[in-house]
């Protein structure tokens, strides 16, 4: 089924320059970018994004982390987006992703690790939600 899904280019990968090489793999993947915007988290908005995570010990690093510097949020469209996403990123874990995934080219770290994406469609929709009004977000065929 056509999906959405989340992602985030994260505060590592901005730096590196490398945000046009990972969202030209969601294209050549063969998902559409309908919506984007870079910004710079508050820690009240990475905390609240992250609260499926609070209490988990590397949480407060984690909105270190990802309050560190800019990122950019985009949601991305396709045929079976929300795992095809996670196929290119690659484990959470860079020491553990498959050689040609993003996490393994461009990241260092678990902390520092390049991107996120929505790990199932409720949080997808919660994670959308989250970054973009509906009108943010623009029908493409
Ligand atoms: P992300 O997909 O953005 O979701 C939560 C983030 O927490 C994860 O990527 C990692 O960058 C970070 N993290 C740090 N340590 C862990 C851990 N042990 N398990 C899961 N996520 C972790």
């Amino acid at each position: 089924a056509v999906e959405r899904t989340l992602s985030i280019v994260k505060p590592d990968a901005v730096a590196k320059n490398v945000v046009g090489e990972i969202y030209s793999r969601f294209e050549k993947a063969g998902l559409r970018i309908v919506a984007a915007k870079m910004l710079r988290l508050s820690r009240t908005q990475a905390e609240g994004f992250y609260a499926e995570h609070k209490g988990r010990p590397f949480f407060p690093a984690l909105v270190d982390f990802m309050t560190s510097g800019p990122v950019t949020v985009q949601v991305l469209e396709g045929e079976n987006a929300i795992a095809k996403n996670r196929e290119l990123m690659g484990a959470t874990n860079p020491k553990e992703a498959e050689p040609g995934t993003i996490r393994a080219d461009f990241a260092e770290s678990i902390d520092a690790n390049a991107a996120h994406g929505s790990d199932s469609p409720a949080s997808a929709e919660r994670e959308i939600a989250y970054f973009f009004a509906t009108s943010e977000i623009c029908e493409r065929d």
